[in-house]
């Protein structure tokens, strides 16, 4: 049901009037083809009701919104300023391209009974011009929320307004994420207290990871998944082996080495290359580190280089674990003079002992079984030894 009050209808009268007026105003400043089609005889001009100034002599105003069926209500008032400030308006396209249903007024009944379902309606325009990213939507995690009729999961316009909508290049990183805060404003919370968001939201700092760096946009991945959680480690390890990034912050760029190298990791890798569907109970980087809510290691409070800290964060998978059981891990850095010089020498001596070891072994070994094999097929020549009393024959 179409819904509108006798007050309305007043005010669109009075509406038409001021726009025959507009138009008479509008026809003396710009060239009458854009918005008038003179008819063929020359008579009265006639209003192009496909034009965005038509459109806008109405949608430009403080209309009474609609109330849907649901009982949201839908404003119908579009910015001006900001309609001529977005990329649409900018590429000239027109109310009509997007609105196709629409060339005049009154307008086609809307069949949709709530806001959400209305913007869906709205948004099959889009695939018109932006086919790659309208199939990769489909395809993600949002997107298959929406097929199975989840009502708060984003259509396109919950992150774009169409009649807003800027470059996203001319957007900041943090405006980028404050479009995902609008449903997941929990997360971004957490997430701009962290040591990624901090750097972001305060310092404008491109190097960090805002939510789109981990998550994709239109090709969004369920993170429950087993591949998910397994692959995560290369996605921290992208940033953080990077020395021409973390350089400029002084960290280690052996986190991935370390890690893969550690008991933990090892076990990750081979769970990645031979069952990719199988979910790993060891530790990724986020168990240790958090997700949303990574802080710098050397927090006071809860930085990981405060050993209690370390130790809570190992607790929630090793339950017995007592004070000293942090001293297992050996941080990120491969054991040196410096780091761990124990663990170093150590390392260091089996590294030599055991090549001693076994190289002499092998040299044993070796010449051993060649003496052997001589004696085997080599057989020596019977040595004439004379017999006590019997006379050598001499052949000459
Ligand atoms: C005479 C004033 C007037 C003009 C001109 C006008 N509209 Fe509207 N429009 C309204 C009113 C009133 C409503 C709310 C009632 C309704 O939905 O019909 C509305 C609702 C809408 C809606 C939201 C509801 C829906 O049907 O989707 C859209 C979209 C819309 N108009 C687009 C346009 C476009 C595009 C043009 C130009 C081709 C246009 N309008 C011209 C008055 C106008
Ligand atoms: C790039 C495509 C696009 C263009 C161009 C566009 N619209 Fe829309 N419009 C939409 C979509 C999609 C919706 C529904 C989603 C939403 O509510 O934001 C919508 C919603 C509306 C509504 C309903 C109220 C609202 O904001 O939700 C009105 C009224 C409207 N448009 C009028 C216009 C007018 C007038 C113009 C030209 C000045 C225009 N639109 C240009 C895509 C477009
Ligand atoms: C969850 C929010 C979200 C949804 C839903 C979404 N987008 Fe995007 N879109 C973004 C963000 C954020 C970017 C910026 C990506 C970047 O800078 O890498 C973007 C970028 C774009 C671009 C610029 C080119 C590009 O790919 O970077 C286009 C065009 C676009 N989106 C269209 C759409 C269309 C059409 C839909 C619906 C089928 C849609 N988007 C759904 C958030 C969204
Ligand atoms: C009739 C064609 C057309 C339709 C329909 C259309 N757009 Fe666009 N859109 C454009 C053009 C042209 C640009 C400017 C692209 C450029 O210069 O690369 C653009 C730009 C964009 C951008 C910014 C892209 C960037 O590179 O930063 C986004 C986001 C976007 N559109 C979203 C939407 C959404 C969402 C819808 C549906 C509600 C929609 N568009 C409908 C033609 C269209
Ligand atoms: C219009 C609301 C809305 C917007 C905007 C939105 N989301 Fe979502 N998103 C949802 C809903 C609803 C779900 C499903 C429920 C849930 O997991 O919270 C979801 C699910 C997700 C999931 C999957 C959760 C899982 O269980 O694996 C991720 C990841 C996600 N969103 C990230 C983002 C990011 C990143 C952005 C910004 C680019 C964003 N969302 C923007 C509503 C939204
Ligand atoms: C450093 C990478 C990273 C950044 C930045 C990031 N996420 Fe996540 N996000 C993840 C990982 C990893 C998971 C999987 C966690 C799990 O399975 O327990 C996740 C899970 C999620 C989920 C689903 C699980 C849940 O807790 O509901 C949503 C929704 C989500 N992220 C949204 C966001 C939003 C919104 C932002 C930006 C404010 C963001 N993420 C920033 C890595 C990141
Ligand atoms: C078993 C728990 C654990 C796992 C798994 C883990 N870390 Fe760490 N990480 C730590 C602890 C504890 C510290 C603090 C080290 C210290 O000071 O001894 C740390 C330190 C760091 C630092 C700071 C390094 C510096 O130079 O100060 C970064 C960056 C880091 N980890 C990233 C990662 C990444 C990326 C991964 C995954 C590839 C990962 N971590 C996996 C526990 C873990
Ligand atoms: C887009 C690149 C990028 C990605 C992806 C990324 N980080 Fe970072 N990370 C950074 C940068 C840059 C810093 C330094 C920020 C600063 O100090 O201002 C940082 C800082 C950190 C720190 C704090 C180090 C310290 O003690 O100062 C930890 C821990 C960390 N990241 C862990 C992770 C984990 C775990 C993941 C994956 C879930 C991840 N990062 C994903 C770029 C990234
Ligand atoms: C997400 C869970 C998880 C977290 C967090 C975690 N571990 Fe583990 N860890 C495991 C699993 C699973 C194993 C393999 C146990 C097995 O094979 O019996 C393991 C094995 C180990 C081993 C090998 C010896 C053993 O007990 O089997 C050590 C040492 C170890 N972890 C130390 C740590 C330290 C130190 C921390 C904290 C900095 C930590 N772990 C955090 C899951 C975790």
């Amino acid at each position: 049901m179409k819904r509108i009050n006798l007050l309305n209808v007043g005010r669109i009268l009075l509406l038409l009037t001021a726009i025959v007026m507009l138009f008479l105003i509008v026809d003396l400043l710009i060239p009458p083809e854009k918005v008038v089609a003179q008819s063929e005889d020359g008579s009265l001009p006639q209003i192009d009701t496909t034009s965005n100034v038509y459109c806008l002599s109405c949608h430009a105003e403080a209309y009474n919104p609609v109330q849907l069926p649901s009982g949201e209500i839908l404003y119908i008032q579009v910015e001006l300023a900001d309609f001529a400030d977005s990329t649409h308006d900018r590429n000239q396209i027109g109310c009509v391209q997007c609105h196709k249903d629409i060339s005049g007024f009154p307008h086609p009944i809307k069949t949709a009974r709530t806001l959400h379902e209305y913007q869906l309606q709205r948004d099959t325009a889009c695939v018109e011009c932006h086919e790659v990213q309208a199939n990769q939507t489909k395809d993600s995690i949002h997107g298959f929320l929406l097929s199975q009729g989840e009502i708060n999961a984003p259509t396109c316009s919950n992150c774009h307004d169409p009649h807003a909508q800027p470059y996203m290049e001319e957007l900041t990183k943090t405006e980028h994420s404050e479009v995902c805060a609008n449903c997941h404003n929990g997360i971004f919370q957490e997430y701009a207290n962290s040591v990624h968001g901090e750097a972001m939201i305060k310092d404008d700092n491109q190097d960090v990871p805002g939510c789109i760096d981990c998550h994709g946009v239109h090709t969004m991945e369920d993170t429950s998944t087993a591949e998910f959680r397994n692959s995560s480690v290369y996605l921290c390890a992208g940033c953080h082996t990077n020395a021409s990034i973390m350089d400029k912050y002084g960290l280690s760029t052996q986190v991935l080495d370390t890690y893969v190298a550690d008991f933990h990791g090892t076990t990750v890798t081979l769970f990645e290359i031979t069952e990719p569907g199988q979910t790993t109970n060891k530790a990724v980087c986020y168990d240790c580190h958090g997700i949303h809510n990574i802080l710098s290691v050397n927090d006071p409070n809860k930085g990981l280089s405060v050993k209690q800290n370390m130790l809570v964060a190992c607790q929630s998978c090793h339950p017995d674990a007592t004070t000293n059981f942090p001293d297992t891990w050996l941080s990120h850095y491969i054991p040196d003079k410096d780091n761990y010089p124990i663990v170093y020498y150590v390392t260091l001596f089996y590294q030599i002992l055991i090549p001693g070891v076994l190289g002499g072994m092998a040299i044993f070994v070796v010449s051993d079984a060649y003496r052997r094999l001589r004696m085997k097929f080599i057989k020596p020549k019977p040595v004439e030894v004379p017999v006590e009393g019997e006379e050598v024959i001499k052949h000459d």
